[in-house]
């Protein structure tokens, strides 16, 4: 009986023929790719695949009745959230890896799963080959889950790697990451932090039951890092880390925010390096569970889609259950930070309305402060942060008991 799954990809970059090596290494998915979806028919390609699979009209793949599966790895959001509704809407089922676009439109891509009684499945969205969105879905509870942490963007990873422990320029750091096809075709979504917001915005909701827009979130990344900031951490013997993190505060609150953090040794996430991706997810009763692996790349990211086919080929789909829950816990920013804000002439501490200031520090070359804010003042005075050259950091200490 010839029961095979018939794919219509639309996308052919580092992912999309990642997914066509991939799934012909993987008989057991009787998997089978129709028709292959790209923008530019004569663009150069590095994986070959037979010309008559190519086409650059989005309808030879939706209105083909023998394809029973789209999957989606486009990098422009605008353009995959319209295949992606025309595909739900027509009650094809969808597996995407575009955290962009899912984040940004995650309520009404339920509702239209919902009202078409199909499926939209996305793991490798989030954190590359490491399953977290389908365990935090399935295995983890509401109730005794706390928080879920980590490192969910590789490129910034790597290039801190490379700068912080093999003293690399940054700018040939980001270079490779973009060689080695980690990055976005735009890389400042990965250093400016939004890669990892949109991964933690999908998190959130398979973590919690709880959407919260991407614009909502406290957002620095790493691209204002100066050697004055790096030489600050290895005196301290701590690393720098982009991290993102959603974590329940009390009273029926939880919080989330990406930021670089002074990692200290022995942490989980100290030890992850280069593009690699690592996951903390601590709950009451278990206390910590660390899930590492890697979180960018061709192949590590087509294996997430190729577990997301077979997921299919036995009907799965996200069932949503956490959003339904009678207590769910409400977003706050209502929270105190203690961070380091590394500046030059601006006098930044006359700037940010900090509670506290711990210590300061003043020098021809650079100037820094650590003090204690409100979230909620820090995304209000976020337009001054953009404008200077300043680099913030969470020095995590009243998230202390937390990791
Ligand atoms: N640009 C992303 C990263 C790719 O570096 O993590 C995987 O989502």
């Amino acid at each position: 009986m010839d029961n095979k799954i018939r794919i219509g990809l639309f996308g052919f970059g580092v992912v999309g023929q990642g997914i066509y090596q991939v799934v012909s290494k993987a008989p057991n998915a009787h998997a089978e790719i129709r028709r292959i979806c790209v923008r530019n028919l004569a663009k150069p390609r590095s994986v070959e695949a037979p010309g008559e699979l190519f086409t650059d009209r989005v309808a030879d793949i939706l209105d083909d009745p023998g394809i029973d599966l789209i999957v989606e790895v486009i990098d422009n959001a605008d353009a995959s959230y319209k295949i992606v509704c025309d595909a739900l809407r027509r009650g094809i089922p969808v597996v995407s890896g575009n955290k962009a676009m899912i984040a940004r439109h995650l309520p009404e891509l339920i509702a239209l799963q919902q009202e078409h009684d199909t499926a939209l499945l996305y793991d490798a969205s989030s954190c590359g080959s490491i399953p977290v969105i389908r365990n935090l879905e399935e295995y983890y509870d509401n109730d005794l889950l706390l928080e879920v942490k980590g490192i969910l963007n590789g490129s910034s990873n790597y290039i801190l790697s490379r700068v912080f422990d093999h003293g690399e320029d940054y700018a040939s750091a980001l270079a490779k990451a973009q060689a080695l096809g980690f990055a976005e075709s735009d890389p400042t979504f990965d250093i400016e932090g939004y890669d990892s917001l949109f991964k933690l915005v999908i998190i959130t909701m398979h973590a919690l039951g709880v959407y919260v827009r991407p614009e909502d979130i406290f957002t620095f990344g790493i691209s204002s890092i100066h050697d004055s900031d790096i030489r600050y951490a290895r005196e301290k013997g701590v690393k720098i880390k982009l991290v993102a993190q959603v974590a329940k505060v009390g009273n029926g609150r939880f919080t989330m925010f990406v930021m670089p953090e002074f990692v200290r040794p022995g942490k989980y996430i100290y030890s992850v390096d280069d593009e690699y991706n690592g996951v903390v997810i601590r709950g009451e009763c278990y206390d910590r569970q660390f899930m590492f692996g890697k979180g960018a790349g061709s192949l590590p990211t087509a294996s997430s889609i190729l577990s997301d086919i077979m997921a299919r080929r036995h009907d799965y789909r996200y069932e949503y259950k956490k959003m339904h829950y009678i207590d769910r816990p409400v977003y706050t920013t209502d929270i105190p930070l203690r961070i380091y804000v590394r500046y030059s002439s601006t006098p930044i501490p006359d700037l940010l309305p900090f509670t506290a200031i711990h210590e300061q520090y003043l020098s021809a070359e650079s100037c820094y402060v650590i003090g204690d804010i409100n979230l909620a003042d820090l995304i209000a005075h976020r337009h001054i942060l953009s404008a200077l050259d300043v680099f913030v950091v969470n020095t995590s200490s009243f998230f202390e008991h937390l990791d």
